[in-house]
């Protein structure tokens, strides 16, 4: 994976990209390729979020529906959105295969539209909101969304570490050059285990950007994860070996509040 020179890609490239990354995307991520999320992040994440029997759950930039699956299986009644429509296209073949009772439906999760209000008791977004370009947009659209003491979860790649770790892929390690202020990137997945090299464009911000939009949205943070593998997963996915000294990622757990709390 290599982070390149900031490209300024209009919405509909981005969109594109994913598309036609989707094929790849789908055997990387369904054939145990994607070491970090098997080995790393779900794991964690999956804790973090608990029990999600009978609950209602909107899966944000859901993909091809790995995890919104996982959600499914776990007895969530989960509703899928994404903006590819390479990615729903495999997403609703799977739900084919295998009826999870999943609902995809094709969104920019900056405007969910005529999604309810107040209906979902958990928002999640696996790895994705770095790649959304109006992440303020979404969070509010989260909020909109979620009940009342809903929670939204959410993982990024560590923003304080990413380019470090991108670069490190190329056999270099440099310090991260620019982490203050926003910036658009792009990202060669050119890893020898991808059945096709594709590019996609990503967006750096802050921690406390994330930080100040989940406040603005009146979702409070109740948790931060880096997470680390555990000796077991460092044994089967030997790749995961430089997240023992460095995070690849960080996952927030917020929760919607009423009002009071921000006038108290
Ligand atoms: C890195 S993939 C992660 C997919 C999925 N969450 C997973 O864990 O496999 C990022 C996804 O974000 C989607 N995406 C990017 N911007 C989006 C937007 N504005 N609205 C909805 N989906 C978006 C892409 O189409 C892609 O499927």
């Amino acid at each position: 994976m290599r982070r390149g020179e900031r490209s300024l890609q209009d919405d509909d490239t981005v969109k594109k990209e994913w598309d036609s990354a989707a094929e790849a995307w789908v055997d990387f991520v369904r054939t145990g390729k994607d070491y970090y999320r098997d080995g790393l992040n779900n794991p964690a994440t999956f804790e973090l979020i608990g029990d999600v029997k009978n609950l209602a759950v909107l899966d944000i930039a859901c993909g091809e529906g790995y995890n919104t699956r996982i959600l499914a299986r776990k007895g969530a009644e989960v509703t899928g959105v994404d903006f590819s429509e390479q990615m729903i296209r495999f997403a609703q073949q799977a739900e084919e295969k295998e009826k999870l009772g999943i609902c995809y439906r094709l969104m920019d999760a900056a405007n969910l539209g005529e999604v309810s209000n107040h209906h979902f008791d958990l928002v999640t977004c696996f790895m994705s909101l770095q790649d959304i370009r109006d992440f303020r947009k979404a969070i509010s659209e989260v909020a909109r969304v979620l009940k009342e003491g809903g929670r939204f979860i959410f993982s990024i790649p560590h923003p304080c570490t990413e380019q470090i770790r991108l670069d490190k892929h190329e056999g270099k390690v440099r310090a991260v050059e620019r982490y203050f202020g926003a910036s658009e990137y792009t990202i060669d997945w050119n890893m020898k285990r991808l059945t096709k090299h594709f590019r996609t464009t990503s967006f750096h911000r802050p921690l406390a950007a994330y930080f100040d939009a989940l406040y603005k949205s009146k979702l409070l943070v109740k948790r931060l994860v880096e997470p680390q593998p555990k000796q077991a997963e460092l044994k089967r996915y030997p790749g995961l070996q430089d997240v023992q000294v460095m995070p690849q990622s960080v996952i927030i757990e917020s929760m919607k509040r009423g009002d009071d709390i921000h006038n108290a």
